[in-house]
């Protein structure tokens, strides 16, 4: 007797009336049309059942303490970092704390169920590092969350920024961060950039770097972090994120610098929601959009997520934990609007971002983890146009969350009571 039965879904590469076994908390079967006995049966109607959403690219430490102690006027990445270094004083564990769980309800609700976050390793008492492995221990049996140290004023501008990252990794954080751009020289960017590479390699740890977070083409420290990633023989360990003065650089050095980021398997995310709003404010007119070059670089065959980056904090104040909502405005300002951008944009949010953190047992597949969300919507093109509800989440075959279908209730003149979600076909 197997534990759950889903019947009738779709799955996001498009095959249609498929049954998902699941028992002891993994999918046993994915088969077309498939009856059997179980505990639970779920007709999915035609939905889209997809493996979770996945954040590669957050902050919790910050997050929900938009207007505290004040709010970003000029809406730049600066002043943001300067607003966090006035609220990093004020800042208590049990605060941090109930506000980092509160965004971990809002995540489940979305489906997403895996989060990277970076977690600023400035301040000597670590009080933010301390307060997230709390938060990590408590989210456990709902989400998989791995902690960045991330010297957000700089691992060699800041006193101690060294020893703090190191004691933040013997603490128990998982992956080694930076902010080569923010340094106060391109030449000790480029030496934070090997410096952080070589503890990753000596430690065995992952490497997600904030790199090149600017509108500066000349900022480049991108190339140094692919350089480092294949000396180092770290490919597939390292990731870039934001890459935002790509947007900016000359054509003919990006034509030389993805073949170098593809080959020494670099991974690139960008942050939609962020990048747009933050980016630009340099300029008068045209702006630039600012984000990454996301096409070409899954063109050139560089793994590209999405992450959401911030909710409700000194940089942003908007935000609900709707990677969808991350998914959609990527498509918008890569203006990948094919139907197999799309497509691109929805695994952006997904199966890339897993691969970025390194998820094991992550997909519809038989011996995965019964970890998947049921959408209201019937592909992937669906679900990011309309945000779609999302009806059931599942981790390990336990139900987490579920959402009433979105519907409206119409009262048009001259014509019956009628009902309508949106949904374009079938
Ligand atoms: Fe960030």
């Amino acid at each position: 007797m197997l534990d759950l039965l889903i019947t009738n879904a779709t799955l996001p590469d498009g095959r249609a009336g498929m049954s998902i076994a699941v028992q002891n908390g993994r999918i046993a079967e994915v088969t077309e049309g498939l009856d059997a006995p179980a505990h639970e049966k779920l007709d999915a109607q035609g939905m889209l059942l997809a493996p979770h959403f996945v954040d590669p690219h957050f902050h919790m430490d910050a997050t929900l303490s938009y207007g505290l102690p004040r709010v970003n006027e000029s809406g730049t990445l600066l002043e943001g970092i300067a607003l966090w270094g006035e609220l990093k004083p004020l800042l208590t564990a049990d605060a941090l704390i109930e506000r980092a769980l509160a965004y971990c309800d809002w995540a489940v609700a979305k489906g997403l169920l895996a989060i990277r976050t970076h977690v600023d390793t400035s301040d000597a008492s670590l009080l933010a590092v301390d307060a997230l492995l709390e938060v990590k221990r408590q989210v456990a049996p709902c989400i998989d969350l791995q902690l960045v140290a991330f010297p957000q004023d700089g691992v060699l501008r800041s006193p101690g920024g060294v020893e703090n990252l190191t004691r933040a990794l013997d603490k128990g954080v998982d992956v080694v961060g930076g902010i080569p751009h923010f340094e106060r020289t391109m030449a000790d960017g480029a030496a934070s950039v090997k410096l952080l590479c070589e503890l990753a390699a000596e430690r065995g740890k992952l490497v997600d770097m904030h790199c090149d977070e600017s509108d500066d083409p000349l900022s480049r420290h991108i190339e140094t972090l692919a350089f480092e990633a294949q000396r180092l023989g770290l490919q597939g360990r390292v990731t870039g994120s934001h890459c935002t003065s790509m947007h900016s650089m000359d054509n003919y050095y990006v034509s030389k610098l993805l073949p170098l980021i593809a080959q020494s398997g670099v991974a690139v995310i960008a942050n939609p929601l962020i990048n747009i709003t933050l980016q630009g404010r340099h300029d008068t007119y045209p702006k630039r959009r600012g984000m990454t070059r996301v096409p070409e670089l899954m063109a050139a065959g560089v793994n590209v997520a999405f992450g959401h980056d911030c909710v409700m904090d000194p940089w942003y104040g908007m935000g609900s934990g709707d990677m969808l909502e991350v998914a959609h405005m990527g498509l918008h300002v890569a203006q990948m609007t094919s139907q197999a951008g799309i497509r691109q944009c929805f695994e952006a949010v997904t199966t890339n971002a897993a691969r970025v953190m390194h998820l094991q047992d992550y997909g519809i597949a038989a011996g995965c983890d019964a970890s998947f969300v049921l959408l209201q919507a019937r592909d992937a093109v669906e679900a990011i146009r309309l945000r779609a509800t999302r009806l059931k989440v599942f981790r390990k075959g336990k139900l987490l969350a579920e959402t009433p279908a979105a519907t409206a209730t119409l009262h048009l003149p001259g014509r019956a009571a009628s009902s309508s979600w949106m949904i374009s076909r079938g």
